[in-house]
């Protein structure tokens, strides 16, 4: 995190970023911004377990379509049970809308789409309590599994390759740029001398031994806490692929349609902010949130992951 900077690291660990269940971030929130209308055309970007979908799809009724993408295929599982699970539903059989679930990245999500179709995009980005909570994916430093930490098990880097594979220079700069990692150099070092390293539990242990708390600050947070934001952010390509669908978003969106933005880390609010922005001086975009829309102290104390969270929203000229 930059000097001054609020957010907590997400997505590597219990404390202040964990995803402790499954309830929806800045729910009411977004779905104020979202301005859901019968019959129209929304996309879920990040499906996960289908909670803001769900409500999305309440909304739309039989005439509308939502289209839902995720990278990780057993999130789209879930989800799919979620949005189809008669008994779960609040509307009628009738009144549901059509649900089409993609296994994508939101880096293509004009793909296939013509333009100026869809009425609101949303996207809820990062890690979810499905991927971190399960050890075996790699993602926690709380429990040891493999180093993985693909949200797409199907992609070819995994964070087991980055950590023995990349020489100590490359590995610093990940750490530094993904994670703002002020010890990125000490740290690359150890990992590099510490080599192979198999599991989340020995790269934690070579990272607490090699970057002890230097404040009072520091010592809130698990000293692995940036350096596994830094390797899954880089393993998942999730700053690029935020960058290719904020560029991408403007063709399939409808006039007035919306783009709603939910980030957790100051590394991705910055690129929304700045996006926006551009996109306002070049006439495409009314930006909504003047400033990012944060969570209440009520949605913070029930959970703690809303802490970081911070949604932007646009509209489309
Ligand atoms: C925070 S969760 C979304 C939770 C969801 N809003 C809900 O209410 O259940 C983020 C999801 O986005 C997915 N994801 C992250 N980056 C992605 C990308 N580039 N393309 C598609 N899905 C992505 C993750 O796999 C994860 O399932």
């Amino acid at each position: 995190m930059g000097e001054g900077s609020t957010d907590t690291p997400q997505g590597v660990g219990h404390g202040g970023g964990r995803a402790v269940s499954h309830v929806p971030v800045l729910l009411k929130e977004a779905i104020d911004f979202l301005n859901v209308r019968r019959g129209g055309t929304y996309i879920d970007a990040t499906v996960g377990l289908g909670g803001h979908s769900y409500e999305i799809a309440r909304r739309l009724g039989a005439a509308g379509h939502l289209i839902g993408l995720d990278k990780d295929p057993e999130a789209l599982k879930k989800a799919g049970l979620r949005l189809s699970a008669p008994g779960s539903r609040q509307s009628s059989e009738e009144d549901w809308p059509q649900v089409t679930l993609l296994h994508r990245s939101f880096a293509e999500v004009a793909k296939g789409q013509p333009p100026a179709t869809i009425d609101v995009l949303l996207a809820d980005i990062g890690v979810s309590s499905l991927q971190l909570d399960d050890a075996a994916r790699g993602f926690s430093f709380q429990a040891e599994g493999p180093l993985d930490m693909r949200m797409d098990p199907h992609a070819e880097r995994t964070a087991e390759q980055v950590v023995n594979h990349l020489d100590e220079r490359q590995l610093a700069d990940v750490i530094y740029e993904f994670g703002e990692e002020r010890r990125s150099r000490r740290i690359a070092r150890a990992i590099c001398r510490s080599r192979p390293i198999r599991t989340t539990a020995q790269l934690a242990d070579v990272i607490s031994a090699a970057a002890r708390p230097m404040n009072q600050a520091e010592r809130r947070i698990h000293p692995a806490t940036r350096t596994f934001q830094a390797l899954r952010i880089f393993v998942n390509r999730e700053l690029d692929d935020l960058q290719a669908m904020l560029r991408a978003a403007p063709q399939i969106l409808k006039p007035g349609g919306r783009i709603v933005v939910i980030s957790f880390h100051s590394l991705e609010d910055r690129i929304v902010k700045d996006v926006f922005r551009e996109g306002s001086t070049q006439g495409l975009y009314g930006v909504l949130t003047k400033k990012p829309v944060t969570a209440s102290q009520e949605e913070s104390d029930r959970n703690p992951r809303a802490r970081s969270a911070k949604l932007r929203a646009a509209e489309r000229i």
